[in-house]
């Protein structure tokens, strides 16, 4: 029986597929120790670097003595801890909505607000290079999934009006914000028009723009001044805000019924008490002038790696933001160059489908606010390097 496992996994590792875990250990300044050496962390969505700062490590000890490691049960049978609520009533004055909820993680949260909120007689509009979670979050969901091409709005619009004849429910559109593997943004002032045009609801998910975008970290809806016209901000903990866990800012009725429908709400053991109070502790230092410091930083940072990588030819895939992928198409050479920029002390990570379509494998670099500008500019280097000097092999 094991053989047939075994048979796959030689196949993946025959074709440059077969995915492994690798152990690291804490460095310093955007570093991570591998093997006991030091090497550039270049995979880390910690932007702001504050998975280890003070206020947040003190947060989660403070929270630890206070109540314990565990919450002990799902909300609905154990109740609400002071953290979980304290939190969600801070995510929704700092979201500006009525209401927010915590999910256990930002899987959880698209998985389990797409399955609850809507009916068979829904539809829901999803961009074709969202996350997985929104992918899966459609299959679970009672309502009818019409994809549209990447931030196509002509498409999205044609999509919607052909639509419209047989409409018997609600229409909900669903976008990353910043989107995970090419770093580029939802065209949201665009899905804002067309949700009024057509009483849809927006829902945005901003696991990857909250903290570092918008003047005060807000997140991607901020950035375009949209912030009141989206309906559902979904974001997750886990990145920018340093801790885990993730959440859904909204009306006050979605997240009752969420309260009510969501099997990965309903059905799972709440955070431990620190999360949340980690959580809390990372939006108060968002919010503050710290934190307007540490998003220059990271802005000053991304630009000074980004104009190296441009100058040298590569192609970015359009990416704006933190993310940074640099194109290199197929799965060989891909996991060729990371092995040799892991030779070279840097650690960043080859993305192959399924996580991007066949043919758009990359290296993709996030860049954090901690780094060492001198250590990005070596870095870029020896990216163009490893990026030409392959594709000199290639025929
Ligand atoms: C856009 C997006 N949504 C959701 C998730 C899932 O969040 P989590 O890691 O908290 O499950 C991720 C990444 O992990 C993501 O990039």
């Amino acid at each position: 029986m094991v053989q047939r496992w075994r048979q796959q996994l030689a196949d993946l590792a025959a074709t440059g597929m077969l995915r492994t875990l690798r152990t690291v250990e804490p460095g310093e300044q955007g570093a991570v120790l591998i093997d006991g050496r030091r090497v550039l962390l270049l995979c880390s969505n910690n932007y702001l670097g504050l998975a280890e700062h003070p206020a947040l490590i003190e947060a989660a000890l403070a929270a630890t003595s206070r109540y314990g490691v565990g919450s002990g049960g799902s909300r609905l049978i154990s109740g609400s801890m002071f953290p979980h609520r304290q939190f969600e009533e801070r995510l929704a004055a700092f979201k500006g909505t009525e209401s927010a909820l915590l999910f256990n993680s930002g899987y959880a949260a698209n998985t389990g607000i797409l399955q609850g909120l809507l009916e068979p007689e829904d539809v829901i509009f999803s961009d074709s290079l969202n996350h997985a979670s929104i992918i899966d979050g459609c299959r679970l969901s009672p309502a009818r999934t019409v994809v549209y091409p990447h931030s196509d709005v002509t498409a999205l619009a044609a999509l919607m009006a052909a639509e419209s004849p047989q409409r018997r429910g609600r229409w909900l559109i669903v976008s990353d914000g910043v989107f995970s593997m090419d770093g580029d943004l939802a065209p949201i002032p665009a899905l804002v028009r067309l949700k009024q045009q057509h009483d849809a609801l927006l829902m945005i998910d901003d696991a990857h723009g909250t903290g570092v975008l918008g003047a005060g970290g807000r997140g991607t809806a901020e950035h375009f001044g949209c912030q009141g016209e989206v309906d559902l901000h979904m974001g997750t903990l886990g990145k920018a805000l340093g801790g885990f866990g993730a959440y859904l800012a909204a009306a006050r009725p979605i997240i009752e019924i969420l309260i009510n429908r969501s099997r990965s709400f309903i059905f799972s053991t709440a955070l431990p008490p620190s999360v949340p109070a980690v959580a809390s502790a990372a939006l108060e230092l968002v919010d503050s002038p710290a934190g307007a410091e540490l998003r220059a930083s990271l802005w000053q940072n991304r630009q000074r790696f980004v104009a190296r990588l441009v100058a040298a030819g590569l192609d970015l895939a359009g990416s704006v933001t933190q993310i940074v992928p640099v194109l290199t198409y197929d799965p060989e050479p891909t996991m060729h160059a990371a092995r040799r920029l892991l030779e070279a002390g840097i650690f960043l990570s080859g993305i192959r489908p399924p996580t991007v379509p066949a043919g758009r494998c990359r290296l993709r670099a996030t860049v954090m606010a901690t780094h060492d500008p001198l250590e990005l500019d070596a870095a870029a280097d020896a990216i163009v390097d490893a990026v030409k000097s392959y594709s000199l092999l290639v025929p």
